[in-house]
């Protein structure tokens, strides 16, 4: 039986396909359009999951979509009225997309070629879902709070194996999620993308606007929470910060790229203190209704690893699943397992161990583009060659793209499509920026760590939670190592690392091992294989453009090592090369 999940017109759309229960393939469309969070219906992943599956629409036995299209626009529909006139122009504005696409998906779905059932599911369902049906847990509470759904923006369950009851919501517009986008777009980034900057621009600041926040935001004896309205606009307007909420701060919102400022760094890291104080709240309401000691989470607010990190010594949480995919991307995922356990009523069959569900090359596709397209590589003789010369070069300070086996499920890089570097380098940070990344000066490296050594080096939860795996979980980094890893440890001391198990993929935890025979730190810098403002990399074709436009020393790419230098810049046109 096979079930396709899909996600689609917010951000992040995304497919999954479940095969008897299992899921056997999900991917973001961002990373086959190449569009950063790419929102249309996703055709090229939908094309990716039907292959990989290897079957056609029309044998599909089910799609479960997301959300309910029509009960999110009548939220919309009410919205306009409640604020009318004010939210007279968002009104024009919104209404075409609407209905030339996010009304439509039914026709969406049939110009696919499947005529078959389609399931609506309500959007944090399908957040529950994702987090409770691929969770080790048979009982666990479930929290999933975002920026809104259809009404909902935060909803407290519990899962009994295949049951998911919710028990309560809060509803829009109240909702944690926002509050953090509009503070985001306050301090001049961009809401919906890059609300993990200001997360760690929080460490470089003082949490000093307490009394503002709480007028921002009010918590109540019951759980909920309210946010002041008066200080935000995104009601009735498209930007999100009202005038109020400038003239609370006594600053006006920051220009996009302008300076950064202490100001900036505060409010952040009152933000950052807020959100937790609103989140362990949420989470000790929830422990007291269910009693639950394995707690599963998701939404966007699911993605803030410093929150994530303390849940477990702060709240009475004694466990935590969180799946790579915790945003709306990973709702297709959801979906897809709820129709088959909880619609279907057929029993649990899949627990999420790896975020490798993505498309994957085989060595001989490799060579033949390589071939195709007159590139200069060297052909590795073995697997271990491959991870033993990639941690010489990383030893030696170079900057390795590293591309093997299957893409990453949700936002992060972690080994399949990352760039990897040298993290006893104090200045590799510095190196990393010039050559590829462009990033701001704030923002931290991640490490990768062997599973066996993390608690050598980090102050981590005890039993260490799978949501390490994905770069979920923010952890201090232990005092006397600080210095021995200065790329990657930020200034607040902590580190979002990301732990590697042998079982999930060999080769990358082989060449961190072989790295810690050489410098004896069991640590590489993973950050993520594409330059600032595009997707991750998907082909061989993406990841040789990608180290072509940056200073990327070399590329690790299946068996192939293909040297920057080696292959000149005028005889690299990217629009006429074969790209399959
Ligand atoms: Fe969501």
């Amino acid at each position: 039986m096979h079930i396709l999940g899909i996600s689609a017109y917010y951000h992040d759309s995304s497919t999954c396909i479940v095969r008897d229960g299992k899921v056997i393939a999900a991917a973001q469309e961002e990373r086959f359009s190449r569009k950063k969070h790419d929102l249309c219906f996703p055709v090229n992943a939908v094309n990716y999951c039907l292959n990989e599956a290897g079957i056609s629409a029309k044998q599909l036995d089910a799609v479960a979509f997301y959300e309910k299209p029509y009960l999110k626009f009548e939220r919309l529909l009410m919205q306009f009225i409640d604020t009318f006139p004010r939210s007279m122009s968002v009104f024009v504005e919104s209404i075409p997309s609407w209905l030339s696409e996010k009304l439509l998906v039914p026709k969406n779905i049939k110009d696919l070629g499947y005529n078959g059932k389609v399931y609506y599911l309500e959007h944090h369902l399908s957040h529950a879902a994702s987090a409770f049906l691929c969770s080790p847990y048979k009982k666990a509470a479930i929290l999933t709070v975002d920026g809104v759904g259809e009404f909902a923006t935060t909803t407290f369950s519990t899962g009994n194996d295949t049951e998911i009851e919710l028990f309560k919501e809060i509803h829009f517009p109240h909702s944690l999620g926002l509050l953090y986008s509009t503070i985001t777009a306050y301090l001049g980034f961009t809401v919906n993308n890059s609300e993990y900057k200001v997360m760690g621009l929080a460490p470089w600041g003082k949490p000093v606007y307490k009394e503002e926040f709480d007028k921002l935001i009010r918590t109540f004896d019951d759980g909920s929470f309210e946010l002041g309205m008066d200080y935000f606009a995104y009601t009735h307007e498209k930007k999100m910060p009202s005038k109020k909420l400038e003239g609370l701060f006594g600053e006006k919102t920051r220009e996009k790229e302008s300076q950064i400022t202490q100001f900036h760094k505060d409010v952040a890291a009152s933000l950052q203190a807020k959100t937790e104080e609103v989140l362990f709240h949420l989470l000790e309401n929830l422990y007291s209704e269910t009693k639950l000691e394995n707690l599963c989470m998701a939404g966007g607010v699911a993605l803030n690893s410093a929150a994530n990190g303390k849940i477990l010594s702060k709240t009475p949480f004694k466990r935590i699943f969180i799946q790579p995919a915790a945003g709306d991307a990973g709702t297709s995922m959801g979906a897809a397992l709820f129709v088959y356990n909880s619609i279907m009523k057929n029993p649990r069959q899949f627990v999420l161990n790896s975020a490798f569900l993505g498309p994957s090359f085989s060595d001989k596709e490799v060579q033949d583009y390589l071939d195709k397209n007159s590139i200069k590589y060297y052909k590795f003789g073995s697997r271990a060659e491959i991870a033993k010369k990639t941690a010489e070069l990383v030893n030696n300070n170079f900057v390795v793209g590293w591309f093997q086996g299957r893409m990453e499920w949700g936002p992060r890089a972690l080994g399949a499509r990352s760039i990897l570097s040298n993290p006893t380098n104090p200045k590799m940070q510095g190196i990393l920026n010039l050559k590829v990344k462009h990033r701001e000066k704030f923002r931290p490296f991640a490490p990768v760590v062997l599973f066996e050594e993390v608690n050598k080096w980090f102050e981590c939860d005890d039993p260490l939670p799978q949501a390490a795996d994905y770069m979920l979980m923010v952890y201090p980094v232990r005092k006397e190592k600080r210095k021995i890893i200065p790329a990657v440890t930020h200034v607040d001391g902590t580190g979002r690392l990301q732990v590697i198990r042998k079982e999930q993929h060999a080769l990358y935890y082989q060449t961190v091992q072989e790295f810690q025979k050489l410098s004896g730190v069991p640590i590489m810098i993973n950050t993520s294989f594409n330059i600032r403002g595009e997707p991750i990399v998907c082909t061989p074709h993406d990841a040789y453009k990608c180290m072509m436009g940056t200073g990327i020393d070399y590329l690790a790419m299946e068996n192939c090592l293909i040297k920057r230098i080696d292959n000149p810049k005028d005889l690299w046109d990217s629009e006429k090369m074969a790209t399959d």
